[in-house]
C-alpha cells in the first residue's frame, strides 16, 4: 500500500446503520404515499396532512378530499340549489334547516342529512403541457332529511338516481362534496366523527361478500373481531344471530354451497354485528324471510333500505323517499305516498263456478257484485271476465268509504 493513501474502510457497523436508516426512510415514504395517494374509492389525505393538528391529536376532525393528486384543483362547480317543487319535500327541508339553524339535536333522530351534495371528478389526463378533464357529475344535488329512530327509511328510486352514493356518503365509503350529515350528532365530514360512526353502523351491502371457504359461523366470528367486539362476547353473537337469520343448521357449512337467499341472510347477520344504532345500504331481494329478519331488527335502531320494490318499501317502510336524478322527489308513509300519488286501490273479486248449476251461475254471481260496487264505491269494472272481476277504486272514493285516513 502507497503511503500519503487513507483507507476506505466500511465496517458492518456502518452497513447496518444505513440498511436501518434507509428502511425507516422508505417506511415513512411509503406510509405518505399511502395516505395522499387516493383510495380505490378516490379518497386521500391533504397532501400536507400530518402538518394538521387534529392529525397527531385526533381531535378537531381533519377532512378527507378526493380525486386524483394532480387534479386540476378548484374546477368542481358547485351545485345549483333548485327549490323542490313537492310540498313535502319543501316541508322536510325547512324543518331540517330549522333545526340545524337553531342548533336543536332530536333524540328521536338517528340521522340529521344537512343538504348532502356529492359530485364525481371528471378525470383528469396530463399530456403534453396540458390538463385535460371530463367533466365533474353531480350524482347527489343536495339533500335535507331525517331519519328517525326505530323506524326504517326506504329509499327508492330508478337506476341511477343517486341511492347508492347517498348510502355510501352516509357510511363513509366517498367523502361527501358538500353539505354534512350527522349520525347520532357525529358528522361524516370529520374523521374522528366518522370512526365513531364506524363503530356504530352496520352495512349490508347490494352484493353479498363472503369468502366460499368460511362457513358462516367463521364469517361472523372474522368480522366481529374486526368490529372490535370483545372476544368473550364473540361465540355468543354469532349463535344469536345465526338463530336469527335462521342458519344454525348451516353454522359449520362454507358459504360457497350456500344458497342466494342464505347467503343474503349471512349478509345481513354481518350488518347486524355488534347491535349497530344504524343499519343501512341494506338491498334485500324480494324474500319473506329477509323481511321478516329486517322487521325484528327494527327495534332499537334506524335502517336505511334502497330498493327498487315498491312492493318491499310498502311492506317494510315506515317512511318512504323517492329520489331521481340525484334529488329528493318525494317524501312521506307509504299511505300519504299512495293518497298524493297513487291511482287507488285495485280490488279484484274471484268466482268460482257452482257445480251444481254451472249454466248461468257467473252473470247471477256477477251482477250483485257489481251493484255492490256501484252503491258505495260509484265504480264500474275496469275488466271483467267469467272468473275473474277488477274495480279500480280512486282515492277519492275510497276516502268517501273509509273515512279521509283511509284505511
Ligand atoms: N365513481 C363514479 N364516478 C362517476 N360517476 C359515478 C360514479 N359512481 C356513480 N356514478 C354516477 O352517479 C349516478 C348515481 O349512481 P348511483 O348512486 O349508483 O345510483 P343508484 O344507486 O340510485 O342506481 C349515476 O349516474 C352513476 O353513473
Ligand atoms: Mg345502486
Amino acid at each position: 500500500m502507497r503511503r500519503g493513501m487513507s483507507t476506505c474502510v466500511i465496517s458492518v457497523d456502518i452497513i447496518y446503520q444505513w440498511q436501518v436508516g434507509s428502511f425507516l426512510f422508505w417506511f415513512v415514504l411509503a406510509m405518505y404515499f399511502d395516505n395522499i395517494i387516493p383510495n380505490a374509492s378516490g379518497v386521500r389525505k391533504p397532501i400536507f396532512y400530518f402538518l394538521t393538528p387534529g392529525y397527531w391529536t385526533g381531535k378537531g376532525g381533519n377532512k378527507m378530499e378526493e380525486g386524483s393528486i394532480f387534479s386540476c384543483i378548484g374546477s368542481v362547480p358547485p351545485v345549483e340549489h333548485v327549490a323542490s317543487e313537492d310540498q313535502d319535500v319543501l316541508e322536510e327541508e325547512t324543518l331540517v334547516k330549522q333545526q340545524a339553524m337553531d342548533g336543536i339535536v332530536d333524540p328521536n333522530i338517528a340521522v340529521q342529512i344537512h343538504g348532502l351534495a356529492k359530485t364525481y371528478p371528471g378525470t383528469t389526463k396530463l399530456g403534453c403541457c396540458k390538463c385535460t378533464k371530463t367533466s365533474p357529475f353531480h350524482a347527489v344535488k343536495g339533500l335535507w332529511m331525517n331519519i328517525a329512530k326505530d323506524q326504517l327509511f326506504c329509499m327508492l328510486g330508478p337506476n341511477g338516481a343517486g341511492k347508492t352514493t347517498s348510502i355510501s356518503c352516509l357510511t363513509g365509503i366517498n367523502p361527501i362534496t358538500g353539505g354534512d350529515a350527522l349520525i347520532y350528532g357525529d358528522s361524516v365530514r370529520s374523521s374522528v366523527g366518522m370512526s365513531n360512526i364506524r363503530k356504530m353502523i352496520g352495512v349490508c351491502p347490494q352484493f353479498d361478500i363472503l369468502w366460499d371457504a368460511l362457513s358462516s359461523e367463521e364469517h361472523l366470528h372474522l368480522f366481529a373481531s374486526i368490529k372490535g367486539l370483545p372476544p368473550p362476547s364473540i361465540n355468543s353473537t354469532a349463535e344469536k344471530l345465526l338463530a336469527d337469520v335462521k342458519l344454525t343448521g348451516a353454522a359449520k357449512v362454507r358459504a360457497g354451497s350456500y344458497s342466494g337467499g342464505m347467503k343474503r341472510r349471512l349478509s345481513v347477520a354481518v350488518a347486524l354485528i355488534g347491535d349497530p344504532k344504524l343499519t343501512t345500504g341494506m338491498d334485500p331481494i324480494t324474500r319473506r324471510h329477509v323481511w321478516d329478519i329486517i322487521q325484528e331488527s327494527k327495534k332499537g335502531r334506524a335502517i336505511i333500505l334502497t330498493t327498487h320494490s315498491m312492493e318491499e318499501a310498502d311492506i317494510l317502510s315506515d317512511r318512504i323517499g323517492i329520489m331521481a336524478k340525484g334529488r329528493l322527489r318525494c317524501i312521506g308513509t307509504s299511505i300519504r305516498l299512495k293518497s298524493r300519488f297513487g291511482t287507488g286501490f285495485v280490488a279484484t273479486v274471484s268466482f268460482t263456478e257452482s257445480k251444481k248449476d254451472n249454466s248461468n251461475a257467473s252473470g247471477d254471481s256477477h251482477e250483485p257484485v257489481k251493484r255492490f260496487f256501484n252503491e258505495h264505491l260509484k265504480v264500474e269494472p275496469a275488466d271483467e271476465n267469467k272468473a275473474f272481476m277488477t274495480f279500480v277504486i280512486p282515492p277519492r272514493q275510497r276516502e268517501t268509504a273509509y273515512g279521509k285516513d283511509g284505511f
